[in-house]
């Protein structure tokens, strides 16, 4: 019989709506999925995404990052709660602060991001208003294991999705978003799994198909 692995702990750190923390609370409801969410952190006092972990039964707590006199104080304190609830992956999931070194260091490889583009293209912010400036055909998300510099850092997983004509980067926005609710559970899933290697700073997937973490949506007829 095959020993079955203790599922994954997971902190997700938010600041806003949280609608990527429930996709991946809507998948880890599973018992089968490879991962558990053990803790929720905001940096921002009442964040929506607080009520959706609450809902579901989550610990839920506030690091307010103005409540400390520097950017390492505050991350200071992730890293404690991170640690008191023995988390072994962190995702970044809508967390809007830039991290320093040492805490990009101290999380290597066990900190994943979520972003709305296919990156390297369009990091940082306004994203989708610069893509539909830039005139591009398709845009989408990344999943990518978090570096010091902002958005970068090796890809996990991407999903595609159309730029359709009489776009706005909030009508753009909302269908990246559909896009993200699935690709995030679906590279947290294969992180938990153990099944992503990172050599030099290019991530694989171990096992099955080539595609299992690239997304079409539309999928390709
Ligand atoms: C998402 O578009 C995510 O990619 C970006 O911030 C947004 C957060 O949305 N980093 P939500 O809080 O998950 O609803």
């Amino acid at each position: 019989m095959a020993v079955k692995r203790p599922r994954l702990k997971v902190g997700v750190l938010i600041s806003g709506r949280g609608s990527n923390l429930q996709a991946l609370i809507d998948a880890a409801a599973d018992p089968a999925y490879p991962a558990e969410i053990v803790t929720v952190i905001s940096n921002v006092p009442g964040a929506k995404g607080l009520e959706r972990a609450a809902r579901a039964g989550i610990a839920g707590r506030t690091i307010d990052h103005r409540g400390f006199p520097g950017r390492e104080d505050f991350e200071a304190e992730l890293t404690r709660a991170l640690e008191e609830a023995k988390v072994e992956l962190v995702c970044q999931a809508g967390f809007m602060r830039i991290v320093t070194a040492g805490f990009a260091a101290r999380w290597h490889d066990r900190m994943i991001n979520i972003h709305p583009s296919l990156l390297p293209l369009f990091p940082g912010l306004n994203t989708h208003a610069r893509a539909l400036a830039a005139g591009v055909k398709l845009a989408g998300c990344s999943v990518h294991f978090v570096r010091e510099a902002v958005d970068q850092g090796p890809i996990i997983g991407q999903a595609a999705v159309p730029v359709l004509p009489g776009d706005t980067p909030e009508t753009l926005a909302s269908r990246v978003l559909e896009a993200e609710h699935r690709l995030y559970p679906l590279c947290l899933r294969l992180v938990a799994e153990g099944r992503v290697r990172v050599t030099g700073e290019v991530a694989s997937i171990d096992g099955g198909d080539a595609v299992q973490s690239m997304l079409i949506n539309p999928p390709p007829h």
